[in-house]
């Protein structure tokens, strides 16, 4: 029986204790593919000396295991930073933000020596964009970003679509802020591309990850493991 979903993402997560040295301090992002990576964490006869978490929810995750979390501006350097991607290209560019918590997740992958991403095969593309494009952007720009977006960045048009909660209000970040989700981009430039999303004025955040790019990627695939190094 071919496996699950969940037993690859399960299994990168355990494979990614091996980039951990015990007694650092190390980033915790977020995720059900980062759920398995702290749960394997917890289980780790010697332990990491602490972790600086990219959201609520894997803080209270890492606290229940005992794990101290630290806040990021207590800390100047990361060992390495375990996350999770929505894609993954062959040069470790990345779209993250489909839980929400890109900001805090490209702020402390920014503090990492070493980003080390989980990922099941699904998430592996030959170009970014087919997942629809997380923005945490400023509510009173919302409508101005996504005219932008309409009208093509570098190239590539998408129709911008504000994030709602399961109650229909608006999905609101740990930052206080709204998200987009940009749908119909082909980023053939993901450097290029962050950057001329940054310069629009009110986003917050883009979840394109091409300045803070994976160093390492632990593919879940039917035959294993596979480890891609950039
Ligand atoms: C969270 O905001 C995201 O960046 C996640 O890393 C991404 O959505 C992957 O999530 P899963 O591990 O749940 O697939």
């Amino acid at each position: 029986m071919p496996l699950s979903q969940d037993e690859l993402k399960a299994r990168v997560g355990r494979a990614a204790i091996d980039y951990v040295r015990p007694g650092t301090v190390i980033g915790v992002g977020t995720g059900s593919t980062v759920a398995h990576f702290i749960a394997a964490l917890g289980a780790m006869p010697e332990r990491v000396a602490a972790a600086v978490s990219s959201s609520e929810r894997s803080t209270v995750a890492l606290r229940a295991l005992g794990i101290d979390v630290l806040d990021a501006n207590d800390v100047e350097h990361l060992d390495i930073y375990v996350d999770g991607a929505d894609e993954v290209d062959p040069s470790g560019y990345l779209i993250k933000g489909g839980g929400g918590a890109l900001t805090r997740e490209k702020i402390v992958a920014a503090l990492a020596q070493r980003f080390v991403c989980i990922v099941d095969a699904s998430k592996a593309v030959p170009v970014l964009g087919a997942f629809p494009l997380p923005v945490e952007v400023v509510p009173m720009a919302e409508a101005s970003v996504r005219r932008r977006f309409a009208g093509g960045v570098l190239g590539t048009s998408g129709d911008a679509v504000l994030r709602l909660a399961s109650d229909g209000t608006p999905y609101v970040t740990d930052n206080g802020q709204h998200i987009l989700d940009v749908h119909g981009l082909r980023i053939a430039d993901p450097v290029a591309f962050e950057s001329a999303v940054n310069d629009i004025p009110g986003v917050v955040t883009v979840g394109v990850f091409a300045h803070q790019k994976a160093d390492v990627c632990l593919l879940g695939t039917a035959d294993g493991v596979r480890t891609i190094t950039y």
